[in-house]
C-alpha cells in the first residue's frame, strides 16, 4: 500500500494520507540552522547542534507518536482544525504534504477553506521561514481565527528534558508588537536568543504554555484556540512558548498570505543589552526585515531550488527505470547531503542528545557528497583529522558545535583511523586538490601540536601496523565497524554500555574485517605515496600490506568464506565451527573489495555463501544463523533478538559492499539484484510493511529471522546513503573519479540496453552514453571522447567549462 507518490518534476514526495505507518520526515536547512519536520508538521529546530542549541522542544517516544511541532490552528465558528491534520486531527477534505529539497509544504482544506504552509530554511539564513497561504474557495465570506504555535526548548536538550527543578524557574521572554523573543539564560552566560514573528499586526498572543493550552489539555485542544481568545500571557519560568492570534476575513475567492519567521540570533557579549533587562534586538530586526512579504519567501524558494539544481546536476542519470532515476538523481543524493550535515546526531531515531559526528561515520558519509560540495568536504576532513590522537587512534565522535572529540561513547574502535584514508583518497580523486595533504592539522584539537594531513593519514596506517594481535591480524579494540561485536567487553551488568566498557585485556581479539580494510585503504595510502613521489614510503607500506594479505590467507579464510574475527580467547568468530554466527557479511565485503580472493576463486565462493546464507527477500542479513542467546564474550551483538540490528538484521550499510564485490567479480546481475532489493523507491508499494519513508534508506530492515521481516527502522541517518550512491554511481553504472580522469567500467545486468549519465568533474561536463549492444554484464569494448577513440578506460580531464561527449560501447 502507498501513502503518496513521487513527483519527480518537482523533486518531491507527495504524501496524501496523513496516517503514514510512521512519521515521514524531511530536513530543512543546509548550513547551520536546521529543522526536522514530519508530514503532519511535527518536529523541532536547532542551530548547529541538536543537543546544545535546540530552539524548540520535542518529546521523543511520546504518546501519541509525533506530538509537538510548528503548528497552526484554525477556528471557524467553533470548528477547529490544523492544515497538517495534527495536532487537532479534524478530518480534512483534502490533505497533502510535499517533502522537497530543503522544504516541506503542508496543505489542508476544510469546507472550501484551504491553508497551505510552506516551511523552509533560506540559504544563508539562521532561521526557518513559514509562509501560510489561506484561500477561500467558497462563494461566501469567511471569518476565522488563525493561531500559530511553537514551544521553546531551553537550549540544552538533555538538560531541558531532565533538570526541571531549575528549568521551571528560568524561562524568560520579551514581546514587541508581533515578535516574541525567547531569552532564557541570556541574562547570564548565553549570547543567543530566538524569536518568532509574523509580518502582520496580531490580535493576541501567548508565551506561557499552560495559559495557552490549559494545564490538562494536549496540543490538540488548546483553551485559547477553542475559545478563540489568546490569554496574552507573559511567561515567567515554566514552559515558554510563542503563539500568535490573527483574526482573518476572506471574501469569496480571496487569498491571503502571511509570513512567520522563527529565528536564531547571536550577539557580541558587549552588545547584549540596550538597557537593563532589554535585549539588543537589532540583529533580529534585520533578519525580520528580509522576510516582510510572501514574495520574499518565493525568492528564497527559487534560490533554494537553484542551489539544489546545482548540487544535483553533478551526477544525473537517464535510465529506462524511473525508480532508479529518482533514487540516483534526487533522493539518494539528497540523503547523502543530510547525512553529511547530521552524521548520526538528529533524526526520529537519534534523539540529538546521544551522538555527535562519528569519526568513521563522517568519513564514510563523505564519499556520498564530495562531488556535490568539495569545499565543505575539505573542511570536514580537516575537522575530523583534528580530533585524531598522536598515535593515530581516534575519538569515536566529536561534537558539531565545538568540533572537539567527545569520549562519552568511548574510543579505540580500531577501524576508525583507516576510514580517514578513504575520505582523503576520494576527496583527492574528485577534486585533484593535493594541497590538502600539506595542511597543518592538530592532534586532539591542540593547536600547539600539529602535523600535515599526510602525516595524519600515515599515522592511521601505522596505527594498524602497531596494533597487531597473536595471528598478526589487527587488534579489534572496542569494536570495528560493527559497534556491537565487542570482543573485549564481557558485560554481565544490566545497563552497562557495551561501547565504553572494556574489561577484557584487549591484546588478543583480532579483526579480519580490519585486515581487509587495511589491505584496501592501505593500498590507497601506498598509491597516494607513489603519486607524491614518496617511493620509499610506498615501498615500506607495500611490505606491510603484503604481510597482511598473507595473514588473511593463513588465518582469515574458513573454507567457504572469510572468518570475521578472533575473540578474546583466540577462538574464531564467524566460522563454520560455530553453532550460530557462522558467517558475517562484513569480512566478505571488505576482503573482496580489497581484492583478496578475486584471482583464486575464494571471492566467488564467499559471494556464493553470502547468497546462500545471508540473502533474503528484503536484503542481505548481517550474520547467520542469528544468535538465539546472549553470548557474553561477543558483547552487544547477541543482546538483540534475532533479525534485528546487528544480530542478523539487514544492516543496509554493508549491503553495498557486497554489490561492489559482485561488480569486482564481474557479476552485474547479482550486484543489481542486491541494489534493487533495498533501494527505497522500489519499496514504495510495500510502504505499510516497510514503514519508514519510501524516499530514503533506513539503517536497518528486519531480517529473515525477525518477527516481521521487511520492516525498516532508523531511517535517514545511516552510512547506507553514501555507500549505495557510491556503489550505484561508481561501480554499477561505473563512472569513477580517479587521479587523472574518469574511469569508466560499468558492471550491469546483461539485459540492460544502456543509459546516459551527465557527470561534472573538475570543472568540465561529460555527457556519457553507455550502450550495451551485445548484452554483456561488464567490459568496455570501445570508448570515444568527442568522437576520438581512446585507449584504455579512463577519460582524461578536459578543459574546465568544456562540454564533452563520451560514448561507451560495452562488449
Ligand atoms: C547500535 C549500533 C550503534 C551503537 C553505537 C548500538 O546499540 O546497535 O548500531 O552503532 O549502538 O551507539
Ligand atoms: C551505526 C553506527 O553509526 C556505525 O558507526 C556502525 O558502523 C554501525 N552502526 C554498525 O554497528
Amino acid at each position: 500500500m502507498k501513502y503518496g507518490h513521487f513527483d519527480d518534476s518537482k523533486r518531491e514526495y507527495v504524501i496524501t494520507n496523513p496516517r503514514t505507518p510512521y512519521p515521514w520526515i524531511n530536513y530543512l536547512g543546509c548550513e547551520d540552522f536546521f529543522s526536522i519536520i514530519t508530514n503532519t508538521a511535527g518536529g523541532y529546530s536547532f542551530y548547529k547542534d541538536a543537543r546544545l542549541r535546540r530552539l524548540t522542544r520535542y518529546r521523543y517516544n511520546n504518546v501519541p507518536v509525533d506530538d509537538g511541532g510548528k503548528y497552526f490552528y484554525i477556528n471557524e465558528n467553533g470548528k477547529v482544525w490544523s492544515p497538517g491534520w495534527k495536532p487537532v486531527k479534524t478530518e480534512l477534505d483534502h490533505y497533502e504534504c510535499r517533502h522537497g529539497m530543503g522544504y516541506s509544504i503542508v496543505k489542508g482544506e476544510v469546507d472550501q477553506l484551504e491553508a497551505e504552509v510552506t516551511y523552509m530554511v533560506p540559504i544563508g539564513y539562521k532561521g526557518e521561514v513559514q509562509k501560510i497561504k489561506l484561500t477561500n474557495q467558497s462563494d461566501r465570506k469567511r471569518s476565522f481565527s488563525l493561531f500559530s504555535f511553537v514551544e521553546w526548548c531551553l537550549w540544552d536538550a538533555l538538560d531541558d528534558g531532565s533538570n526541571f527543578q531549575r528549568n521551571f524557574s528560568t524561562g524568560q521572554v520579551e514581546i514587541v508588537d508581533s515578535t516574541i523573543y525567547h531569552k532564557t539564560e541570556y541574562r547570564e552566560r548565553r549570547d543567543h536568543y530566538a524569536f518568532y514573528t509574523v509580518n502582520e499586526k496580531i490580535d493576541g498572543l501567548d508565551t506561557d504554555r499552560d495559559s495557552f493550552l490549559g494545564l490538562y489539555n494536549g496540543f490538540d485542544a488548546p483553551d485559547a484556540v477553542t475559545e478563540r481568545q489568546s490569554r496574552n500571557s507573559h511567561a515567567h519560568g515554566w514552559s515558554p512558548i510563542a503563539s500568535h492570534h490573527l483574526q482573518i476575513e476572506l471574501e469569496p475567492g480571496e487569498e491571503k498570505q502571511l509570513v512567520f519567521v522563527l529565528g536564531y540570533v547571536e550577539v557580541p557579549v558587549e552588545d547584549k543589552f540596550v538597557e537593563n533587562q532589554v535585549i539588543n534586538k537589532a540583529p533580529a530586526e534585520q533578519m525580520i526585515a528580509q522576510f516582510q512579504t510572501a514574495a520574499d519567501v518565493d525568492r528564497a524558494m527559487d534560490k533554494l531550488a537553484k542551489f539544489w539544481d546545482d548540487l544535483l546536476s553533478v551526477y544525473q542519470l537517464e535510465h529506462p527505470e524511473e525508480e532508479l532515476n529518482r533514487a540516483v538523481n534526487i533522493w539518494n543524493q539528497y540523503q547523502c547531503m543530510v547525512t553529511f550535515n547530521f552524521s548520526r546526531s538528529a533524526s526520529f531515531f537519534e534523539s540529538g542528545i546521544g551522538r555527535g559526528m562519528g569519526f568513521r561515520d563522517s568519513n564514510q558519509d563523505l564519499i556520498g557528497f564530495v562531488h556535490q560540495v568539495p569545499d565543505r568536504a575539505r573542511e570536514r576532513i580537516i575537522d575530523i583529522a583534528s580530533t585524531q590522537f598522536e598515535d593515530g587512534s581516534a575519538y569515536h565522535q566529536y561534537q558539531p558545535l565545538t568540533k572537539k572529540g567527545n569520549d562519552a561513547v568511548g574510543s579505540n574502535f580500531n577501524d576508525d583511523p583507516l576510514w580517514l584514508i578513504l575520505a582523503i583518497d576520494e576527496y583527492i580523486k574528485e577534486t585533484g586538490d593535493w594541497s590538502i595533504l600539506e595542511e597543518m592539522v592538530p592532534f586532539d584539537n591542540d593547536e600547539s601540536n600539529t602535523a600535515t594531513l599526510f602525516e595524519h593519514m600515515k599515522r592511521s596506517f601505522y596505527h594498524v601496523v602497531n596494533n597487531l594481535g597473536p595471528h598478526k591480524l589487527p587488534l579489534i579494540g572496542r569494536a570495528d565497524w560493527n559497534d556491537c561485536l565487542n570482543l573485549n567487553c564481557h558485560s554481565e551488568t544490566p545497563g552497562e554500555s557495551f561501547q565504553t566498557t572494556e574489561n577484557g585485556e584487549g591484546g588478543v581479539a583480532e579483526s579480519v574485517f580490519i585486515a581487509g580494510m587495511f589491505v584496501l585503504y592501505g593500498d590507497a595510502f601506498e598509491k597516494l605515496c607513489l603519486k607524491l613521489g614518496k617511493d620509499k614510503e610506498a615501498e615500506v607500506a607495500a611490505g606491510h600490506i603484503a604481510d597482511m594479505k598473507k595473514v588473511v590467507d593463513q588465518h582469515g579464510w574458513d573454507g567457504e568464506w572469510f572468518i570475521r574475527a578472533y575473540d578474546h580467547y583466540g577462538e574464531k568468530v564467524g566460522s563454520d565451527e560455530q553453532e550460530e554466527g557462522k558467517i558475517f557479511i562484513e569480512s566478505q565485503g571488505m576482503c573482496i573489495m580489497a581484492g583478496i580472493g578475486l584471482e583464486d576463486g575464494r571471492a566467488r565462493k564467499a559471494l556464493d555463501s553470502v547468497k546462500e546464507r545471508l540473502d533474503c527477500e528484503y536484503g542481505i542479513v548481517l550474520n547467520n544463523p542469528a544468535f538465539t542467546k546472549y553470548i557474553v564474550k561477543y558483547g552487544e551483538i547477541s543482546s538483540y533478538p534475532e533479525g534485528y540490528k546487528e544480530n542478523a538484521g539487514i544492516f543496509c550499510h554493508n549491503n553495498p559492499w557486497i554489490m561492489i564485490s559482485e561488480t569486482l567479480a564481474g557479476n552485474g546481475d547479482a550486484a543489481w539484484d542486491y541494489f534493487r532489493k533495498i533501494c527505497p523507491p522500489y519499496l514504495e508499494e510495500i510502504s505499510d510493511l516497510h514503514k519508514t519513508e519510501p524516499y530514503v534508506y533506513s539503517q536497518m530492515i528486519a531480517g529473515k529471522d525477525a518477527q516481521k521481516p521487511g520492516e525498516a527502522k532508523n531511517s535517514w541517518l545511516t552510512g547506507t546513503a553514501a555507500w549505495n550512491f557510491y556503489a550505484i554511481s561508481q561501480y554499477i553504472l561505473g563512472i569513477r573519479p580517479d587521479f587523472d580522469g574518469l574511469k569508466i567500467n560499468p558492471v550491469i545486468p546483461g539485459k540492460w540496453e544502456g543509459y546516459k549519465v551527465t557527470r561534472k568533474f573538475r570543472g568540465a561536463t561529460y555527457k556519457i552514453e553507455v550502450t550495451n549492444p551485445a548484452f554483456v554484464s561488464s567490459g568496455v569494448k570501445e570508448l570515444f571522447l568527442n568522437g576520438a577513440k581512446l585507449e584504455g578506460t579512463v577519460i582524461p580531464i578536459c578543459e574546465a567549462g568544456s562540454e564533452n561527449m563520451v560514448k561507451v560501447v560495452m562488449g
